[in-house]
């Protein structure tokens, strides 16, 4: 069994297996934001990388992947389904985005929580060398930080969470709301994209729990733990270096001439998830074909969506109903080889989601709530010529730091509509101006300035145990 000082735990690994049309299992790099910002971080470190592989039955045996050591947890389909679909997927995700649907609760699903969580928890402890570093991520696995420390005290342990966190009033609904946040206080330092977040997790552990809270620290079991905000980045180079790349923008100059040299080019790439606002979008999209201020011919829509989650019954809904509004836009006001939306389901690899992003003069990115949306921020990075115009959510955690983008309220459909406008319209020494900001900025907060900062904070805060054992 081979160990690490930095062992990473997450429910999804950086690869995914996927059966192939002729039913051929293969790998494959697993989309979302996890594992957007991990896999360039961790690329070459002796680290672990503790996780699920995608599939059930037994955990397979995975090579080692630039370098990380892969230790898979296996995950039965009963697990699958209990866990990863029920309790992350069905009652916290929505829970934890403003129950944009509503979080479903069943006892079942808290048993499986609890028991694939042990399992990850020690898996984890034998994958650390002593003293070691292990850093927790995200919402399907709350009670690994205080499930780890039990049993490895010797460790230093980070938890961060990806998604948003949510305010008390709706957290309250959770009926087991105090073993996650006594879960999560096993960590030395629970980090989150906003402060904001931050802050309700302080509010929830003195309300819940009757401990000394405040923003920055929680007394816990004789135990301080940190709290803070640390916004998840991107590889701001890599996307860069692949944007430049002399076949990359080739690839774009074809895709604007397949799409019809349109004058203009609106993108969204989402998951397929109820709470990226897919069919808001659509539907000011269509309404803005109909009033007249987008004329098809002129301005295309491509739409890329993802499946994902999709035994999940509100996932299978939501592709229903959004593919049914691309088919009715596109009966409505299309034409023959020119429809209204280019929608595209399919997994694209790193360089052709650059020469996506180098063709989108327009690039929509609205949830409805979102952890941070690193799409955004991969946009940004793209825009290599200072040009483009990103529209953004204000309920994505991007929007505290982008706020040179063009912010939206995505519920609001007649704001939509009218950003959208001005999104096409935008001078474009205007978009020059807020473009080069954002990649300032970005520059400044690439994924290894957050890596830094949340791995210095730990290592400054680590529990008296650890510090003992690590001297
Ligand atoms: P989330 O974590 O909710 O999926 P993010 O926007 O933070 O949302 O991250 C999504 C990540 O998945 C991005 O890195 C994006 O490039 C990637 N992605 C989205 N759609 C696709 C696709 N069709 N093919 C490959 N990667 C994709
Ligand atoms: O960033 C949020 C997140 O839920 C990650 O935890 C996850 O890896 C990603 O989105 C994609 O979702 P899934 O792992 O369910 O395919």
């Amino acid at each position: 069994m081979r160990q690490s000082s930095l062992v990473v735990v997450s429910n999804r690994l950086p690869v995914d297996d996927s059966v192939a049309p002729d039913g051929v299992c293969e790998w494959r790099r697993s989309p979302g934001g996890l594992v957007t910002a991990l896999h360039p971080l961790l690329q070459h470190m002796p680290a672990t990388w503790v996780g699920w592989a995608g599939g059930t039955g037994p955990a397979p045996t995975l090579a080692d992947i630039d370098g990380v050591h892969m230790h898979t947890v296996p995950l039965s389909h009963e697990d699958v389904q209990d866990h990863y679909e029920g309790f992350a997927n069905s009652t916290l995700w929505p829970l934890f985005h403003d129950a944009v649907e509503q979080p479903v609760y069943h006892r079942r699903w808290w048993e499986a929580y609890q028991r694939i969580n042990q399992r990850f928890a020690d898996a984890a402890a034998e994958a650390a060398e002593p003293g070691a570093v292990v850093w927790v991520q995200d919402y399907h696995l709350q009670l690994v930080p205080a499930l780890l420390r039990a049993q490895r005290p010797d460790l230093r342990i980070g938890f961060f969470l990806h998604v948003p966190f949510p305010p008390p009033e709706l957290f309250m609904q959770l009926p087991k709301r105090a073993e996650l946040l006594l879960g999560m206080l096993g960590a030395d330092l629970v980090g989150f994209q906003r402060a904001q977040a931050a802050h309700n997790f302080a509010q929830l552990a003195a309300k819940v729990l009757n401990v000394p809270a405040t923003d920055d620290q929680i007394s816990v079991d004789g135990r301080e733990v940190h709290v803070g905000a640390f916004p998840v980045s991107i590889d701001m180079a890599e996307m860069e270096a692949l944007a430049r790349r002399p076949d990359v923008v080739a690839r774009a100059q074809q895709l604007r001439h397949d799409l019809g040299n349109p004058q203009q080019v609106i993108l969204s790439v989402d998951r397929m998830d109820y709470t990226k606002g897919i069919e808001q979008r659509l539907k000011a999209y269509s309404e803005l074909i109909a009033d007249g201020h987008v004329k098809v011919r002129d301005t295309v829509l491509v739409q890329v969506a993802v499946p994902t989650r999709e035994r999940v019954g509100q996932y299978q809904i939501l592709r229903e109903r959004v593919e049914r509004e691309v088919g009715r836009i596109n009966g409505e006001f299309g034409r023959v080889g020119e429809p209204a939306i280019h929608y595209l389901t399919q997994h694209f690899d790193r360089a052709e989601l650059a020469a996506l992003y180098r063709v989108a003069d327009v690039m929509a990115v609205t949830p409805l709530r979102d952890g941070m949306n690193l799409v955004a921020k991969e946009y940004v990075a793209a825009r290599v010529d200072d040009d483009g115009i990103l529209v953004l959510s204000e309920f994505a955690g991007a929007a505290a730091e982008l706020s040179q983008a063009y912010l939206v309220n995505p519920h609001d459909l007649d704001g939509l509509k009218l950003t959208l406008i001005q999104a096409l319209r935008a001078e474009p020494a205007d978009g020059t101006n807020r473009m080069r900001a954002m990649r300032a900025h970005l520059r400044q907060h690439d994924i290894r300035a957050w890596a830094r900062d949340y791995l210095t904070t730990l290592d400054q805060t680590g529990s008296v145990a650890a510090r003992l054992t690590v001297g």
